[in-house]
């Protein structure tokens, strides 16, 4: 399948003077990808213009929700060019992702040709400035117009992209997290471990709630015994023990045991620390844990793409805060984001397979 470069309209979308004051996901670029599925097979996938597409009111996506999507960035590097970062990472977890929503899986190679066809097109507007980046947004949901109770024989894969800035409030540098006790995201044997849509539908009202208090995120806890840190809204969790100063700095995150999201920043993040000779520990880490001001723990960050790599600042909960972690970023975390915003673009060395070039 290859993506037909059509040329056709091009509405007023994203431009660089808005650059600082971009948001997240608030602005589009002038096209999209779009294939369908049906009869069994994929479409041939074509670039098309921005604009709304029609769905029958009976579109199965809207009454029982079989959609998932992924989410990367194209980073401007130092010569001009836009950088897409593990697209091939996000190929394989979209196909892993349709096949527990019981919906057909999509090629990699077409996954990934989308999305550089999607970038290259409008690469003008891959923002430059420190901080931002152009975020994609694969999506793929149900579309036959059916009311029956089973898997959909009709989807639509779509590919749009957004220049963004800072994915929290503007100028934001930590952020300030809340431990949901009462509600839980995701257990064993549940989509957890995915990217579907019906995840984030369902942990909106954490978010609203976490937000009304005055925080940034959630923090997920174990659904069995709420006791065990899993991961945030998007991001997952790593927190450092010891000090760098003394040698004793130790990087520990949960491990993907079915609940989290296997992040690709997170497994960067990995990579990174291990190039530092950071150790790094994947085990189960409780909340009190990460909020014992006389513990081990003396970093808490969340990782993952559309954030980052975002210092934690206050770990908060029902009954206030938590956990003051400090006001300016360890200096675990702080070598890691510097690693990895030089990594994302072409600064330093990134592993094969990490960095897809599209010239400017
Ligand atoms: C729930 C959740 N956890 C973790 C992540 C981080 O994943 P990645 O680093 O691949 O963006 C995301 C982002 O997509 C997410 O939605």
């Amino acid at each position: 399948m290859t993506v037909d470069e059509d040329q056709t309209a091009r509405p007023a979308a994203a431009s660089p003077e808005l650059e600082g004051r971009l948001g997240f996901g608030a602005v589009f670029t002038r096209h999209v990808v779009a294939a369908r599925y049906a009869d069994g097979g994929w479409s041939g996938a074509t670039l098309q213009p921005f604009e709304a597409i029609s769905l029958s009111p009976a579109s199965m996506v809207l009454h029982y929700g079989q959609a998932i999507f992924e989410g990367l960035k194209a980073f401007r590097a130092a010569d001009g060019s836009a950088l897409i970062f593990r697209a091939a990472d996000c190929a394989r977890r979209f196909r892993r992702s349709a096949a527990r929503m019981g919906m057909p899986e999509l090629p990699e190679d077409v996954f990934v040709e989308a999305v550089r066809a999607v970038v290259a097109e409008d690469v003008d507007q891959v923002p430059s400035a420190p901080g931002c980046s152009l975020y994609v947004r694969p999506v793929m949901f149900a579309a036959e117009p059916s009311l029956a109770v089973r898997a959909s024989t009709e989807y639509v894969f779509l590919v749009v992209a957004s220049p963004v800035d800072s994915f929290f409030a503007a100028g934001r540098t930590m952020i300030d997290v809340f431990a949901m006790r009462e509600l839980i995201r995701a257990a064993r044997g549940g989509t957890g471990d995915v990217k579907c849509a019906g995840n984030y539908a369902a942990a909106m009202v954490a978010k609203s709630a976490a937000v009304a208090q005055g925080y940034d995120e959630v923090l997920w806890l174990d659904a069995v015994e709420h006791r065990y840190v899993e991961e945030f809204g998007a991001m997952n969790c790593f927190a450092v023990t010891g000090r760098p100063d003394d040698g004793t700095a130790t990087l520990v995150t949960p491990p993907l045991a079915g609940t989290i999201l296997p992040g690709h920043t997170r497994a960067t993040v990995l990579t990174l620390a291990a190039r530092r000779g950071i150790p790094v520990v994947e085990r189960p880490l409780a909340l009190d844990e990460l909020t014992d001001p006389d513990g081990s723990v003396t970093e808490v960050f969340a990782a993952g793409t559309a954030a980052g790599i975002a210092p934690v600042r206050t770990v908060g909960g029902s009954e206030g805060v938590l956990r003051k972690l400090g006001d300016e970023p360890g200096p675990v975390t702080a070598a890691l984001a510097a690693d990895y915003a030089a990594v994302v673009r072409g600064a330093a060395p990134a592993e094969d397979g990490w960095l897809i070039r599209v010239p400017g």
